[in-house]
């Protein structure tokens, strides 16, 4: 973990937020991560007028991820406008565990945490394979 750079995640997520579309919540969020190839990818909150399809600042992380060539995460952080760190919602933790590395760290309101930490017993492609 010591190579990890937190403080210059933490800021990316913050220019992440800083893009934030959230006009209904007032709520902005934004996401980064590292991946295990170097590069960060980030993500904001993105709400709609039909409340119900508004894509959380993960889910544009992962576009992020996917559209920057693939691969794994290896550090994960999250914050609001405050800057605050804020945890990922119960559905944004399925969506980060099919992209994470086995050894993922997220930052967390009550510190440095492990995937497994913050969503156990995960339901995975593994338990589609039998
Ligand atoms: N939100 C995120 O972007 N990520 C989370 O993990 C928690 C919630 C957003 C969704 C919505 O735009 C706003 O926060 C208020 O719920």
């Amino acid at each position: 973990m010591s190579e990890i750079n937190w403080p210059q995640l933490r800021e990316a997520a913050i220019a992440a937020m800083q893009k934030s579309y959230s006009p209904y919540s007032n709520f902005a969020v934004g996401a980064a991560a590292l991946t295990a190839d170097g590069r960060v990818v980030s993500g904001c909150n993105i709400e709609n007028a039909s409340y119900g399809l508004t894509l959380c600042a993960e889910c544009s992380l992962i576009s992020d991820l996917l559209m920057g060539g693939g691969g794994k995460l290896v550090a994960f952080t999250c914050v609001d406008a405050q800057s605050n760190v804020l945890m990922p919602c119960g559905r944004c933790r399925q969506l980060l565990v099919e992209h994470a590395a086995p050894n993922m760290i997220l930052e967390t309101v009550s510190g440095f945490k492990t995937m497994a930490e913050v969503l156990p017993d995960a339901f995975t492609r593994e338990e589609l394979n039998g």
